[in-house]
């Protein structure tokens, strides 16, 4: 199974939730390839934003890879795109690629109450506690969603 998440920069939120998901994924034993990308053009070929790193580092993940731009093949070629907010979601679903299975990676955060749409906060203006933020939100829902997926794709909602 691929799963694919996807932010604005590919530089904070998704490759976060990408070394969180991976990590759960081998803590579970589940055979999963994960990946991110991010809907803009502007960090390309960058490393994870240095504040990012640090926050995640603090909680044990690795944030490795470098960004890249997401194209509508990444709706075929991954059997789940995980957006972290809508208006990242609007961008996959604007790709109009049918058979695309796509839905906002909070959908599995237990915090959030089921069939309410929240977003992973952007983080990149603001101070360090955004960041430390992201990390906790990206953790607990990749639990959830690495459960959710040892029973195959989750079906829209
Ligand atoms: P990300 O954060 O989408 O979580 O990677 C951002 C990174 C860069 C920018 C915005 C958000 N930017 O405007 O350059």
């Amino acid at each position: 199974m691929r799963v694919l998440m996807v932010c604005l920069g590919n530089i904070c939120r998704s490759p976060t939730a990408e070394a969180a998901v991976r990590q759960a994924a081998g803590d579970a034993g589940l055979d999963l390839e994960v990946d991110s990308a991010g809907t803009g053009d502007w960090h390309i070929g960058e490393r994870p934003d240095e504040r990012m790193r640090a926050a995640a580092k603090a909680a044990g993940l690795e944030l490795t890879g470098r960004a890249r731009q997401v194209v509508p093949e990444d709706l075929t070629a991954f059997d789940l795109v995980l957006a972290m907010d809508r208006s990242n979601l609007d961008v996959l679903r604007s790709f109009d690629v049918p058979g695309a299975r796509l839905d906002l990676y909070r959908r599995w955060d237990p915090q959030v109450p089921a069939g309410r749409d929240a977003d992973v906060p952007d983080p990149y203006y603001g101070g360090a506690d955004g960041f430390d933020e992201v990390v906790r939100i990206v953790r607990r829902s990749a639990e959830a969603l690495v459960a959710d997926l040892a029973g195959g794709v989750p079906a829209p909602r």
